[in-house]
Formats: C-alpha cells, sequence, structure tokens
C-alpha cells in the first residue's frame, strides 16, 4: 500500500526520493511523485502507473533538479480517486506553496472539502488527502509556523494519517506526523530521512525514530525537533533498525516470489537453529511472556489476522488444539473488530500478519488489549507498530517478503504457530511425548523435503501449462489440510486472477458440486492421515461429474492414476505437519499458471503488500 519518503540535508534529495519509492514499490501502488525545493521553488511531478513513467517524466528537468537538497515523495495505492497523475501524491494548496504526501485515509474529507471550497479553495482531485494541503495553507496564513499549522490541521482530521509536508515560504523544514499509520524519521550524519517502512531509508541510515501518534517532527537538515500537538517536547528516542541494508535482489530468479519460494527451506532450518536443536530439545520463546498461573485461568485463545495470515492461523488452531487442549476461536480481523466479542483478561488473543501493520488486525488486537487480554503477535516484522505494542511477539524471521502474493512468510507463521503449540503445551503439561517427539522429528525434516519437491518443480510446471487456460478451480481438502485449499486457491486468484476457491471436501455435495463439469478442475490435497479415504470418497463424487481431477498428493498408492488425471506427488510426511509440505507445489502452480498467462507475478493488479486501511 502506499508508501511516503522524505529527505532533508546535503545529499541528492531526488536520487534519495526515487531510491526510497523504488524500495518500497513491492507494496504495491499505481501511481508516484514528487515534491522538491528547487532554488527556493517547489517543483512536482507525479504520474501514473510504475515509478519508470515518474522517472521518464522528470528526466527531461533532472539537471536542474540535481542540486535540490531537500523533498516528499510517494507511491500511491488509490483509495479515494481512480489511480490517474491528477490524483497521485504529493497534493498541493491553491497556492501551490504547501505540498503532502500521506498514507491513510481521512475519514471525514467530505466535511472539510465543503468547508474549504467555501472559503475559496480550489479542489484539482478526487483524493481525500488534498484537503490536508489546503487545511495546513490556511493555518498557515493564520498562525505563520509550520509545524503550529500541522497541529492545527491535523486536529481537524478523523482517520489515520502519516504526513510529510513541505512549504514553499519555510526553507530548510520538512514536517511530519501520524496517526494510526506507521512513519519513522531516520537520522544520519548532517541529514534525516522520512519514512514509512524501513527498506526506503536503511541504505542511509540505521539510526531512526519511530514517531508515535500525534507527534509532529519538525525537521532541519541539522535538527530533530518533536512534539505532540499539544505542543509538550518530546525526546526523540534514537533506536537502531533491526535490519541489513536490504537487497531487493532476485539473485537470478525470474520473480521475487520464485526466489522466495525458494528460500523456505533455509527459513525454516533458521527458524529451528533459533528455537528448536533437536527432537529431545524443549522449545525456546523468548519473546513470549506466557507463564504457568497466566494458563492456568485461559479460558480460550483467539486468533485474528487477515488473507493468508488467517489461513497460517486456521492451522494454527488444529495444533493448538490437538496438543495443548485450549479452544481456539479463528476470525478474519476485519469481522472481529464490528461485533460484540467476548474477550477479556482470561482470553489469549495471538494478532497474525506478515508486515504488522494492517488495519483491520491492528484495530482488532488494540480492541482486545483494552479489555485485558494478553496480546501475542506473530509477524515477520518486529519493527512494526503492532510488535511494538504486543504483550508477546514471535518474529517469524522469513527476512524482508518483496513479492505482493505471501509464500515464505505464510510458512514461517505457520512454523511458528508449531512453535507456540508445542511451548504451551510444555508450560501446561499436556505434552503427549510421543506425538511431540515425532513432531520435533517431522519439523527437522521439512527443509529437505520441500528442497526435494523444489528440485522436480518443471513437473509443476507442466501441470500449470496445461491448466493454465481454465477460468476456475476448485481446490478440495479436509482437517489440517483445509487451510491448505484456502492459500492453494488464494495464490491462485491473487496472482492469476482465475477464479479459484477452496472448499472442505465434505461440502462439495452441499451446493458447489452442482458447478462441476468438464470446464472445472478439481485439485484435491490428498495427504495420508485420518482423512484420506474421505477425501479419496469426494474426489470419486467429483470424477463422477466429470469433473478435471488433479491430486496433491504424499501416497504412493498406484490406483489413484486411475482416479486422477495429474498428480502432483511429495515425500512422506506426518499428517499434522502435512500443511507445510502440501502448500510448496501450491505456490509453484499459482506462480507457473501466472506466468504462462503473462501477468505481473510480484505486483498484481489491485493489491497491495501492506494493508493500512480498514
Ligand atoms: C496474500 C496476502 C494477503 C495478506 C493480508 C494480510 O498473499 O499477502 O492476503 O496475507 O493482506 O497481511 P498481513 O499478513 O501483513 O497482515
Amino acid at each position: 500500500m502506499c508508501g511516503i519518503v522524505g529527505y532533508i540535508g546535503k545529499g541528492c534529495a531526488l536520487d534519495i526520493l526515487l531510491n526510497g519509492l523504488s524500495k518500497q514499490e513491492y507494496r504495491g501502488y499505481d501511481s508516484a511523485g514528487v515534491a522538491l525545493m528547487v532554488n527556493d521553488k517547489i517543483e512536482v511531478f507525479k504520474e501514473e502507473g510504475k515509478l519508470i513513467n515518474l522517472r521518464n517524466k522528470i528526466k527531461p528537468h533532472a539537471s536542474k533538479l540535481l542540486s535540490s537538497h531537500s523533498g516528499i515523495g510517494h507511491i500511491r495505492w488509490a483509495t479515494h480517486g481512480a489511480p490517474t497523475t491528477l490524483n497521485a501524491h504529493p497534493h498541493q494548496s491553491t497556492c501551490g506553496k504547501v505540498v503532502v504526501v500521506h498514507n491513510g485515509i481521512i475519514e471525514n474529507f467530505k466535511e472539510l472539502k465543503e468547508e474549504l471550497e467555501k472559503c475559496g479553495c480550489k479542489f484539482k482531485s478526487q483524493t481525500d488527502t488534498e484537503v490536508v494541503a489546503h487545511l495546513v495553507a490556511q493555518e498557515f496564513a493564520k498562525v505563520k509556523n509550520l509545524t503550529e499549522a500541522v497541529c492545527l490541521a491535523t486536529k481537524r482530521l478523523e482517520g489515520s494519517y502519516a504526513l510529510c509536508i513541505m512549504h514553499q515560504d519555510v526553507k530548510d523544514t520538512v514536517v511530519a506526523t501520524k496517526r494510526n499509520a506507521p512513519l519513522l524519521v531516520g537520522v544520519g550524519d548532517g541529514e534525516y530521512f522520512v519514512a514509512s517502512d524501513v527498506p526506503a531509508i536503511i541504505e542511509y541510515t540505521k539510526k531512526a525514530v519511530y514517531l508515535e501518534d500525534n507527534q509532529v517532527a519538525t525537521i532541519h537538515s541539522d535538527f530533530l525537533g518533536i512534539m505532540d500537538v499539544e505542543h509538550n517536547i518530546i525526546t526523540p528516542h534514537i533506536e537502531v533498525l533491526p535490519w541489513e541494508s536490504v537487497s531487493l535482489s532476485k539473485m537470478g530468479y525470474k520473480h521475487f516470489m520464485l526466489k522466495e519460494i525458494h528460500e523456505q527451506p533455509d527459513i525454516i532450518r533458521n527458524i529451528l537453529a533459533d528455537k528448536l536443536h533437536s527432537s529431545d530439545s524443549d522449545v525456546t520463546l523468548d519473546g513470549v511472556n506466557i507463564d504457568k498461573v497466566m494458563l492456568k485461568h485461559l479460558n480460550r485463545i483467539q486468533v485474528v489476522a487477515c488473507g493468508t495470515s488467517l489461513h497460517a492461523a486456521i492451522i494454527g488452531k488444529y495444533i493448538i488444539e490437538t496438543l495443548c487442549d485450549i479452544a481456539v476461536d479463528i476470525e478474519p480481523s476485519s469481522e472481529y473488530i464490528y461485533r460484540k466479542t467476548l474477550t477479556d483478561k482470561n482470553t489469549l488473543v495471538i494478532g497474525v500478519s506478515q508486515s504488522g501493520e494492517t488495519a483491520d488486525t491492528l484495530t482488532a488486537v488494540r480492541q482486545s488489549k483494552k479489555r485485558g487480554s494478553h496480546i501475542l503477535i506473530i509477524t515477520n516484522r518486529p519493527d512494526s507498530t503492532m510488535a511494538r505494542e504486543a504483550d508477546s511477539l514471535i518474529p517469524v524471521n522469513a527476512g524482508i517478503e518483496v513479492s505482493v502474493a505471501a509464500t515464505k512468510s505464510y510458512i514461517a507463521q505457520v512454523m511458528s504457530f508449531y512453535l507456540l503449540a508445542i511451548h504451551i503445551a510444555q508450560l501446561k503439561g499436556t505434552v503427549d511425548e510421543s506425538l511431540t517427539a515425532a513432531l520435533k522429528h517431522e519439523l527437522i525434516m521439512l527443509p529437505m523435503k520441500i528442497e526435494s519437491i523444489l528440485s522436480h518443480k518443471e513437473q509443476i510446471a507442466e501441470i500449470a501449462k496445461i491448466y493454465s487456460g481454465f477460468k476456475n478451480f476448485v481446490f478440495i481438502a479436509r482437517g489440517i489440510n483445509y487451510a491448505t485449499a484456502l492459500e492453494g486457491a488464494l495464490k491462485l486468484k491473487e496472482i492469476s486472477y482465475i477464479n479459484a476457491t477452496g472448499y472442505p471436501a465434505g461440502e462439495l455435495k452441499h451446493g458447489p458440486i452442482a458447478m462441476l463439469d468438464e470446464t472445472m478442475p478439481v485439485l484435491s490435497i490428498l495427504m495420508t492421515g485420518s482423512v484420506y479415504d474421505k477425501i479419496l470418497s469426494n474426489s470419486e463424487e467429483a470424477k463422477a461429474r466429470n469433473a478435471r481431477m488433479i491430486a496433491l498428493t504424499d501416497s504412493e498408492d498406484e490406483k489413484l492414476d486411475e482416479l486422477f488425471e495429474h498428480i502432483m506427488r511429495v515425500p512422506q510426511v506426518h499428517e499434522l505437519v502435512s500443511p507445510i509440505i502440501a502448500i510448496v507445489p501450491l505456490q509453484l502452480l499459482a506462480y507457473y499458471i501466472a506466468e504462462y498467462l503473462g501477468k505481473d507475478v510480484d505486483q498484481p493488479r489491485n493489491l497491495a503488500k501492506s494493508v493500512t486501511v480498514e
């Protein structure tokens, strides 16, 4: 979703802004823009589409812009107003002197716009953001101080925002502020950076100040001042960012998604090296502050998440209920936040989020925290807002995920649930020694098994070629792999735009079977274990309706060749950890189908990596 970058110092602002925006491209966006202070005048360039379009627009003017040492930039993911050049940020006040870039949504923009229009402000875009530029200009005309004008303007705003603002009459100054959207100020040597995401600035500095809600940073090239909107001075708390300079390189792979799928075995190895050394050792989860007393009073666990993270949570439910005998409810965060939830101090609430910034999940965990629940966050971003507000934290350590479609972070989230379940079972004393020993052994074997799937990926690519012309798919599974069916279907939908649906196989006959005929491939996730025979029967039912049958299985049963037209075989695996094996061919299938169809695999249309609006 949208990305902000700001710079003030002695370096070339244009290069730093464009580079910062390129490092946030992975978040998904549809237009881009920059505003630079050039010889005491603000120059704005913006363009719809990818960053290359903006670069091309700037090229003829570059020589005069290179001397600029301050500016702000933005990539936009449209919410209010189409993804056009006019709606791209930065937005300007009527006088053109105030420029604003914004992440988030100004919910009361319609009322503010009406009021500002009555005062003579001329609006050029359909965005909610433009009101901020006009409001700041209006306040600045009264108070003649940019920081104060921003404080007064933001007091009028409802909704969420991270803002970076400049005024042509206020030299050597960038003002930044936020509410319910992340924003940090990078501290360099005689220079400062503003960013909504670490990759934008990490190659310039590892020191940064995370702004809190309603704080306003006034940034000059040699000074950073922070206060809150009530004028209380805040001493900047400079942190060292927990990131190495981020190499956003595809390392020879055609797409980041393919590279990230291939990283999965090593990610599992790293997680295990850190938290589970051998099948006889205990799991150690340093950031989890759950003790025996708390577990004694715990009556339920609720897990809130969205999209792929929600699918990881469904597997988490199976495994925690199996190992720990505690009831676990799963809910999409966007539903959880708009109903009465029976959460209290005896509920453990787990928020799962790759980005740690997803607005719905953040709101859900904040609501539960207010009711006294212990909040455990499972995230790939230990520097995120969710992680910073958590009582307990499991960083999944998948490394930065560039492809919008989540793959490696999903596997790392699922791994985290296994380790959490074993950890809780250890604490609670519900450990079934033989089961946990088997489970630990299976977890340790996973990387090798995934590597074996990856080494045969051409077979999946062949199957993908055959099926890339179909318009609809059904994925069926039962038990712990129901989430695998949902996730496999989601991957296909996201990157190939094919209508794919995941069903519990037993539900097929309750309605969806009506859709089946020779135009509908049915992909059965047929992992050996308690529900294998049941799924086999459900697959027979689908075959009897002429559906095109594909199996994903760890069974070597040759009879499957009669039932299924194509079979993706994976190494044999314990049923409880089978989701980690089963998802890999489905990630590859979705990848290759999208590839054959010539889709933008890493940045699918309409999607954003970090969804910071509700
Ligand atoms: C799918 C995908 C999304 C995210 C969802 C939640 O590939 O990436 O469905 O899983 O937007 O995002 P996080 O996990 O950052 O909260």
